[in-house]
């Protein structure tokens, strides 16, 4: 069954899946699924009650840090979903480590993730300054706090060392800015220039005062976006994975299976 990006073998629609979504931010994922899937619990996590509060039923918000030990039951989950977290965790293994305790043994984990090597439309490292200068100190930031932003090159790997197995990586240009001929990357490319333009001061406010000690007004002449709409450049690939827990003998019941 196609659940977000994976195809995941269980019937989402026939049975009770119970969901967990690590930082969900403003929830929307997490209401696109409980809508989708009526029969699913989905409960969303994160530091901040940004959730606007307008979810159906069958989600729910909560304050959690995902970095703590997670206070759910062992073998609970069905599925973990994990979204946009790069820059923000300091052991990845030990989340991975959480996420295989609680899943249920059989049952499936995704990460969506983008990378901050920005690459040209043709694959080859973006030689545009502004371009390389924010991946740049997107790396410099990492390095001060402990929290990479180069997960979504990495986290393959270290789901396997977790202990999932089967897992299955996708790769996929993101444009930036309708620069495609072709119509879906036209399409996706014009909300991700949006994305990019009103996202840019909340993804380096804090990170460039507060880390990097620059000022205000310094963040706003290296705002990247604006290099990007007329060069057509893409983000780099944006690795997408589901893998399977199998941390025991039980499995999800045959039923849920599709
Ligand atoms: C880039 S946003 C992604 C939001 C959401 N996953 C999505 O894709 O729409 C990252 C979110 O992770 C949250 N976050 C960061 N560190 C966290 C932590 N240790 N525990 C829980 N949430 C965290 C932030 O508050 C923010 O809302």
């Amino acid at each position: 069954m196609l659940v977000s990006h994976a195809v995941i073998p269980l019937d989402f629609q026939r049975c009770t899946v119970l969901t967990l979504t690590q930082g969900t931010g403003t929830g929307i994922w997490a209401t696109d699924m409980a809508d989708k899937f009526p029969n699913s619990q989905v409960i969303g996590t994160d530091l901040s009650p940004i959730a606007p509060g307008m979810q159906p039923d069958n989600v729910t918000f909560e304050i959690d840090d995902c970095c703590s030990a997670w206070v759910y039951p062992e073998d609970h989950f069905d599925f973990v979903h994990i979204r946009g977290l790069f820059g923000s965790i300091g052991d990845w293994p030990r989340l991975y480590r959480e996420a295989y305790r609680h899943l249920r043994p059989g049952c499936y984990i995704e990460q969506v993730e983008w990378s901050v090597h920005n690459r040209a439309s043709d694959g080859t490292m973006s030689f545009i300054p502004e371009f390389a200068q924010w991946s740049q100190n997107a790396i410099r930031v990492a390095t001060m706090t402990g929290k990479t932003f180069e997960i979504a090159e990495n986290m393959a790997g270290l789901l396997r060392e977790a202990g999932f197995t089967d897992v299955v990586e996708k790769r996929f240009k993101w444009p930036v800015g309708p620069w495609s001929s072709d119509p879906k990357l036209k399409e996706i490319g014009r909300w991700n220039l949006l994305n990019w333009e009103e996202g840019m001061e909340g993804w380096v406010m804090a990170a460039y005062t507060r880390v990097l000690g620059v000022s205000a007004a310094f963040r706003m002449q290296c705002d990247p976006t604006r290099t990007a709409k007329p060069l057509s450049v893409v983000l780099s690939a944006s690795p997408r994975l589901f893998a399977t827990g199998e941390n025991s003998s039980a499995r999800p019941p045959a039923s849920c299976l599709s």
